[in-house]
């Protein structure tokens, strides 16, 4: 440069600065372009989470928009500004199996409706719901999943007031949040989310009705026993206890007493236990679930189809009860007062105002 300006109309100089400009001036274009795609394609740069996911979907959105419109051009930047108006994503982390993911599916669409958020489910939970439940929350794609950080929110089982008021554009909430206390006053919206696909809503009433016989005036009681891993973890772990035959024998005789021709339809992962436990001499217990943990949509199914439902321990029975809507019996105050379980689960919270509480015999932990 110093030479040009000393030596003026030395035209190979001046050449040599024309070239290296545009050398230079093509080096940088090359640059930013790389740079751009590279960003586009991987995001290697991590700007705040705050906008960038959500800039995409709205801009791909407006683009869509853009190319149906083509003719028709008045209001495009308008229409497309108020369409897109999603604020967030916020979603729930999957755990735990079907009555644990009901009711993270449940929680998530109620919290995020108190604070005006979109909810999203992640494919993991979409995958376990749909086969069973007509729901209808979007399901987020795992690629989305990928390029999001969401802030973890961890919730108690139970509503708290301070969950109407949560201030995060990219949410997961995590925790086993099950209580009705978050959605009861959604209870159509979460009952609608909940139908069950009619092929197997068919099925379970072809097996109800074969149970019926020459019945006239049949009552089906639902009856889930939950086991499987809970027969240990109960007592060793939370000083508690599940249902014993006593309590069966208690809850049953409430709906023998109270109607013509109750039958009983019971679902477990623990049949055999049932069998040897459930005094059948009346003939009206019919033990027809197959208690297979890795297909729950028909055990689930046939409860569903009941009138009222008897409840043992854990979110199956639970959601069975919720979803029919009749009358339902469960089991209460089953671990000592000291037991770590009461700091995760309020009876309050678990169980609706009017269903009917058995307090548990727990005898057995004191010797
Ligand atoms: C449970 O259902 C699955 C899928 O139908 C099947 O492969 C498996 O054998 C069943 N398990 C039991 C214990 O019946
Ligand atoms: C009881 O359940 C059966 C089977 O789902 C149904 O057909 C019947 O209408 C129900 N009865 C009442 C009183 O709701
Ligand atoms: C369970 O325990 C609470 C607190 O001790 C008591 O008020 C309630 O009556 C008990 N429930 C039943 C069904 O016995």
């Amino acid at each position: 440069m110093k030479c040009c300006i000393r030596y003026k109309g030395n035209m190979d100089c001046v050449k040599k600065k024309r070239f290296m400009f545009c050398v230079m001036f093509f080096v940088s274009v090359l640059t930013f372009s790389v740079l751009y795609r590279l960003q586009v394609r991987i995001g290697f740069l991590m700007f705040s989470t705050k906008l960038t996911p959500l800039s995409f979907m709205c801009l791909n959105e407006k683009k869509q928009q853009d190319t149906q419109n083509n003719e028709d051009t008045s209001n495009t930047d308008s229409e497309s500004s108020t369409k897109c108006d999603l604020n967030g994503i916020w979603t729930i982390k999957p755990d735990g199996r079907l009555g644990n993911q009901m009711g993270e599916y449940a929680t998530l669409y109620a919290l995020a409706k108190a604070n005006g958020r979109q909810p999203f489910i992640l494919p993991e939970m979409h995958s376990y719901l749909a086969p069973i439940f007509k729901i209808t929350l979007p399901v987020l794609h795992q690629d989305a999943v990928n390029l999001i950080s969401f802030k973890e929110y961890w919730i108690h089982d139970w509503m708290s007031e301070e969950y109407n008021h949560v201030d995060e554009t990219f949410l997961k909430f995590t925790g086993y949040p099950c209580s009705w206390t978050f959605y009861h006053h959604l209870r159509d919206d979460i009952r609608r989310e909940f139908t069950i696909h009619d092929h197997l809503k068919k099925e379970a009433n072809q097996v109800l009705h074969g149970m019926k016989g020459s019945r006239t005036d049949v009552t089906y009681i639902g009856v889930h026993v939950r086991r499987g891993d809970y027969v240990s973890v109960m007592p060793n772990v939370w000083k508690g206890v599940i249902a014993d035959r006593g309590y069966l024998e208690k809850a049953m005789g409430y709906f023998r007493k109270k109607y013509k021709e109750p039958i009983f339809v019971v679902t477990s992962n623990g049949m055999d236990w049932c069998k040897d436990n459930i005094d059948n001499s009346r003939g009206d217990v019919y033990f027809s679930g197959d208690g297979n943990e890795s297909t729950p949509g028909k055990d689930f199914a046939l409860l569903m189809s009941c009138n009222h439902t008897i409840m043992t321990i854990g979110t199956f029975g639970y959601w069975a009860s919720y979803l029919v809507g009749g009358e339902a019996i469960y089991l209460t105050n089953f671990t000592l007062p000291d037991s770590e379980f009461l700091k995760l689960f309020h009876y309050d919270a678990a169980f609706l105002p009017e269903w009917i509480g058995i307090a548990a015999d727990l005898s057995p932990l004191l010797h």
